[in-house]
C-alpha cells in the first residue's frame, strides 16, 4: 500500500468484498512503511488480534503498526477498536464499512490524542463518506503527532528521570490507602523517578493475576501511554507470578513497594557493609522471581528496579545467586564481628551508647548534626541514611556519649532489609539509651509512632529506656503544643531551630547518668 494513505481503494475494496462473502470482519496490520505484516480473520461481531508484543516496527511512542479493518453490520469505531488503539500502541485503527453490494462505505479513523482536555477521550476520530476522497497524507500526520506527544512529554518531564504512575490497591480504607500512596509518592521521587500520576483502587478482594481489576488495569496503561510513562509503582509487595502478569500485559516496567526501597538502598549505601547489606537484600528479594525475569523484566535491565550496590552486577542465574548469597552472608558475618568488636572498645571505654531511631525522614540526621556539630548528610529525601554513624557529645562535667544515628524506618519495611540490616539496628539493641525521633509535623505521626514502637519491639528493645522526641515543632502552630505533648508524651524539639535541644540533653544526661548511678548503687544499698 502506498505509505502515504490511511487505506488504499484497492485494500478497503478487497477487504470489502471478502468480509460480505465470508460474512465476517476482516482486518490488516499494516507498518509504516505500507507492508502489510498481518491479516486477520474474525467472526461477524468482532476481531481477535495476534499478540504483537514482539512486533516493534518503531522506535517511537507507538508501535508504528496500524489496524485497517472491516465491520458488517454499520456500527462504528466501537470500544475494543479504542481500547486497542491505546493497549496496543497502535498508530491508527482503521474502519472500513462492508456495504451489502460489497463495496466499502464510510471510512473512520481513530488516533491517539497528545493533550487531551480534562475528562475528553484520548483520543480523535475523523470520518468520511468513501475512501476516495480521503486525501489527508498519513506519513505526514503520524509523524507529527508522534512529535506532539514528545513535546508534551517535554514540558511534563525532568530531563533524565523516568515517568512512573503510582499504583495502590486496597481492601481497606481508601485514607489511609491515599496516606500510604503518598508515602510511596515520596520513596519514587527519592528514588529519581518523576511521578506523573497515582492511582487507587479500592476493592472487595485482590485480583489474583493482576492484584486490581483488568478493566482498572487497562485505564492505567492508557494512561501511562499518554503520559510517555515508563513504570507503574505499586504499593504493595507483588507475587512473581502477579509482578510477571502485569509486566507482559502492559510491557511497562513493573515495581513494587520492596523493590523501590531496595533501589533507595542501593542508590545510597556508602560503606562496605551498607552495600554487601543492600545487595543481600536484593538477591533475597530476587531469588524467588528469577524464573520470571529474563522474560517478564528484561526491561528492567537499566534504571529503576535493575540498580545493585555492589560490584558485581547483580546474578540472574540461580546457582550463582545461590553461590553469591552464601559469600555476602559470610562477609557480613565477618564485619558483624568486626562491629561487635567496636562496640565493646566503646563499651570498655565506659562511653554510654545512645541510638538515635525513627522513621524515615523524621530529622535523626539533623538533629544528630545538632546535638554534635557533626556533619551527616540531612536530605528532605527518604531514608539519606543508611550507614550508621556514630559521633562522640560531650556534657558539660566531661561527661561522654556516644551517639548512633540508624536507618529510617517505615511502615512495612521489607522483611528481607530488616533482616539484612540487623547488625545497624542492633545499634539500637546495643544502646543504653534509645532517642525516638519523630515528625511531629506529620499528619501521620501516630502511624510513625506506632510502626517504630513495633520495629523496636521486634528487636527486642521495648524494655530499654526511650525517650520520645518530637521533632519539627517549628512547623507546627504553637496552639497545638500542649495537646501534642498531652497525647504522644515526650519532648518538643526543633532540630533546625535548636528549640528545645537543652531540655533534651539534660533528659538524656538524666536517664543515662541516673541509671548508671544507679545501677551501679544496688550493692551500696543493700549493705546500708
Ligand atoms: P532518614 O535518613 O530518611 O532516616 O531521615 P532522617 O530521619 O535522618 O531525617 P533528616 O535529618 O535527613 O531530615 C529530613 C528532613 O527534615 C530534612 O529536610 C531536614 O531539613 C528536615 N528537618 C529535620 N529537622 C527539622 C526540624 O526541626 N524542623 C523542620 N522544619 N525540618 C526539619
Amino acid at each position: 500500500m502506498p505509505p502515504q494513505r490511511w487505506v488504499s481503494p484497492e485494500l478497503a475494496r478487497r477487504l470489502a468484498e471478502l468480509s460480505r462473502q465470508l460474512n465476517r470482519q476482516l482486518g490488516v496490520m499494516v507498518e509504516r512503511g505500507g507492508r502489510v505484516t498481518h491479516v486477520i480473520v474474525g467472526d461477524a461481531h468482532r476481531l481477535f488480534i495476534p499478540d504483537l508484543r514482539r512486533h516493534r516496527a518503531g522506535e517511537g511512542r507507538f508501535r508504528g503498526l496500524r489496524l485497517v479493518h472491516t465491520h458488517l453490520r454499520g456500527e462504528g469505531l466501537s470500544r475494543d477498536d479504542l481500547t486497542d488503539l491505546s493497549l496496543l500502541r497502535l498508530d491508527a485503527v482503521v474502519l472500513v464499512q462492508a456495504r451489502l453490494d460489497e463495496l466499502p462505505g464510510e471510512v473512520e479513523a481513530a488516533t491517539l490524542e497528545p493533550s487531551p482536555e480534562p475528562g475528553a477521550p484520548p483520543y480523535r476520530i475523523e470520518r468520511y463518506p468513501s475512501v476516495h476522497g480521503w486525501n489527508t497524507d498519513f506519513l505526514a500526520l503520524i509523524t507529527e503527532l508522534e512529535g506532539q506527544f514528545r513535546r508534551a512529554d517535554a514540558l511534563r518531564r525532568v530531563e533524565g528521570a523516568e515517568g512512573a504512575i503510582v499504583v495502590g490497591v486496597t481492601t481497606g480504607r481508601a485514607a489511609e490507602a491515599e496516606a500510604s500512596l503518598d508515602e510511596l509518592e515520596r520513596l519514587a521521587h527519592t528514588a529519581g523517578l518523576q511521578v506523573m500520576d497515582r492511582v487507587l483502587q479500592v476493592r472487595r478482594t485482590y485480583d489474583g493475576r493482576f492484584v486490581m481489576g483488568k478493566g482498572k488495569l487497562q485505564q492505567v496503561l492508557v494512561r501511562a501511554m499518554q503520559l510517555g510513562v515508563e513504570a507503574l509503582v505499586f504499593d504493595r509487595e507483588l507475587s512473581p507470578s502477579q509482578l510477571r502478569n502485569i509486566a507482559t500485559e502492559t510491557e511497562l516496567k513493573v515495581v513494587d513497594r520492596t523493590q523501590l526501597i531496595l533501589d533507595i538502598f542501593a542508590q545510597r549505601a556508602r560503606s562496605r557493609e551498607g552495600k554487601l547489606q543492600v545487595e543481600l537484600a536484593q538477591l533475597r528479594y530476587r531469588k524467588p522471581r528469577l524464573a520470571v525475569m529474563p522474560t517478564a523484566m528484561s526491561r528492567l535491565t537499566g534504571g529503576i528496579g535493575g540498580r545493585g550496590p555492589g560490584e558485581t552486577k547483580l546474578e540472574l542465574n540461580r546457582r550463582r545467586a545461590d553461590e553469591r548469597q552464601a559469600r555476602l552472608e559470610k562477609q557480613l558475618r565477618k564485619l558483624g564481628k568486626q562491629r561487635d568488636l567496636r562496640r565493646s572498645r566503646r563499651r570498655r571505654n565506659g562511653l554510654p551508647g545512645v541510638a538515635i531511631v525513627g522513621y524515615t525522614n523524621a530529622g535523626k540526621s539533623t538533629l544528630l548534626n545538632a546535638m554534635t556539630n557533626a556533619d551527616v548528610d540531612a536530605e528532605d529525601k527518604l531514608f539519606a541514611t543508611l550507614d550508621p554513624t556514630s559521633r562522640r557529645m560531650r556534657f558539660p562535667e566531661e561527661r561522654e556519649v556516644i551517639l548512633t544515628d540508624t536507618v529510617g524506618f517505615i511502615r512495612d519495611l521489607p522483611a528481607e532489609l530488616v533482616e539484612a540490616f540487623r547488625s545497624t539496628l542492633e545499634e539500637a539493641v546495643e544502646a543504653d539509651l534509645i532517642l525516638h525521633v519523630a515528625d511531629a509535623s506529620s499528619p501521620e505521626l501516630e502511624v510513625h509512632l506506632d510502626e517504630v514502637a513495633q520495629t523496636l519491639a521486634r528487636l527486642g528493645c521495648e524494655d530499654k529506656p526511650r525517650v520520645l522526641v518530637l521533632n519539627k515543632i517549628d512547623a507546627l502552630d504553637p496552639a497545638l503544643w500542649s495537646g501534642l505533648r498531652a497525647r504522644c508524651g515526650g519532648l518538643l524539639v526543633s532540630a533546625l531551630s535548636r528549640e528545645g535541644l537543652d531540655a533534651l540533653l539534660l533528659e538524656i544526661e538524666r536517664q543515662l547518668f541516673r541509671s548508671r548511678a544507679e545501677a551501679a548503687r544496688p550493692g551500696l544499698e543493700a549493705g546500708a
